[in-house]
């Protein structure tokens, strides 16, 4: 088995409103990630035109979405930060793997029947191809670590079926290449930190999206002090006063949700957050949730704002970083071209 270098890559979708389920259950990794690893963070573009996407929308949520790791405290001279489209090999490689993955494999991809709906024959064939651009984002860099919220880990095991496949059906070709007997690492998924999985405030079973079509089911980046407490204050939950152990929480999705969001946010565990509010109502509770959230997502709010007015600087990090990127994915990808067999 081959061994592979430590590489982080992640992405986020630039096709709706950054929330505080991307924040927490991938944004704050992504920083603290980099204190320990090489790590590459893209604004995936190409993801986002699987489904409709306004040209001018797309241009500025994909300056917001750079935005929010440069606010967050991704560092754009350790990390590499760059959006997709403009390192073509992503989609080069996507070609590849969508003739090595299977119709059987993307079939059974949850998000794909959720995101296509009834409506199936309608989505484009670019939503059902999704995750093998995914795989392909990781693998053109042999990324071997991916953090994401839980929502991505079915994904995550197509790309490691798709790795595995392609090593094994190019086996001699990548004996003969000089690659040992294995070409891409099985990439993994680092699904945890304090919030894997934040829940909508209006709903405890359906996770936080930037596609609900209420804005009070989520938190934005950009809200400012005003909408985060009135988005709070209006939060589903039960009449029950807050219970003093975990237990406790197990048949009350909304109030677990907003217990793990502040747990996230106060850097707590959940017992910790119980112990200081156990018996308290939801009335004393939700004004110290608003007061924190606003005092943690409020500055990077700010600092967004200010990035956002000069987007020529936004550019320029995501131009540097995609020649960057470029720089390690082009040898992969000559390497994957020579190992197919096709005459470069
Ligand atoms: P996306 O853009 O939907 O979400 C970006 C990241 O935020 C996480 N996330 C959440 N975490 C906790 N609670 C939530 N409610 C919540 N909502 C979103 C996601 O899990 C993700 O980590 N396909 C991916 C983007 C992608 C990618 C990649 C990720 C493209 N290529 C390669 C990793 C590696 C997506 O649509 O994420």
């Amino acid at each position: 088995m081959t061994d592979f270098d430590p590489l982080v890559f992640s992405g986020i979708k630039p096709s709706g409103n950054l929330h505080l389920g991307n924040y927490l259950g991938a944004i704050t990794r992504f920083v603290e990630m980099q204190k320990t690893h090489n790590c590459i963070y893209c604004v995936v573009d190409l993801h986002a035109v699987t489904t409709w996407q306004e040209p001018a929308e797309l241009t500025r949520r994909t300056r917001e979405v750079t935005a929010g790791f440069l606010a967050a405290g991704v560092d754009p001279e350790h990390s590499i930060i760059f959006n997709q489209s403009q390192v073509h090999q992503h989609a080069e490689l996507a070609w590849m793997f969508n003739c090595v993955a299977r119709m059987g494999w993307l079939n059974r991809m949850t998000q794909f029947k959720e995101k296509a709906g009834k409506d199936r024959e309608n989505a484009s064939v670019g939503l059902f191809a999704y995750p093998n651009l995914m795989a392909a984002d990781i693998l053109a860099y042999k990324a071997t670590h991916v953090p994401v919220g839980e929502d991505q880990k079915q994904h995550l095991e197509l790309s490691r079926d798709i790795a595995q496949k392609f090593n094994n059906d190019f086996g001699e070709a990548i004996a003969a290449s000089g690659h040992g007997d294995t070409f891409f690492p099985l990439p993994e998924p680092l699904i945890g930190g304090p919030a894997p999985r934040v829940m909508s405030l209006r709903d405890g079973s359906r996770k936080m999206s930037s596609s609900d079509a209420s804005d009070y089911a989520r938190i934005n980046l950009t809200d400012d002090a005003d909408a985060i407490a009135r988005k709070i204050r209006k939060a589903k939950t039960d009449p029950e006063p807050l219970p003093d152990e975990i237990g406790g929480l197990a048949e009350r999705p909304e109030a677990a949700n907003l217990v793990g969001i502040y747990a996230a946010l106060a850097d707590h565990t959940k017992e910790q957050v119980l112990a200081d509010f156990a018996g308290a109502p939801f009335s004393t509770f939700k004004p110290a949730l608003a007061d924190l959230a606003v005092a943690k997502i409020a500055p990077a709010a700010e600092e967004m704002r200010r990035l956002l007015d000069d987007p020529m600087h936004i550019d320029s990090v995501l131009r540097g970083g995609a020649a960057r990127a470029s720089e390690i994915a082009a040898p992969v990808l000559n390497d994957v071209k020579r190992i197919i067999g096709f005459i470069s």
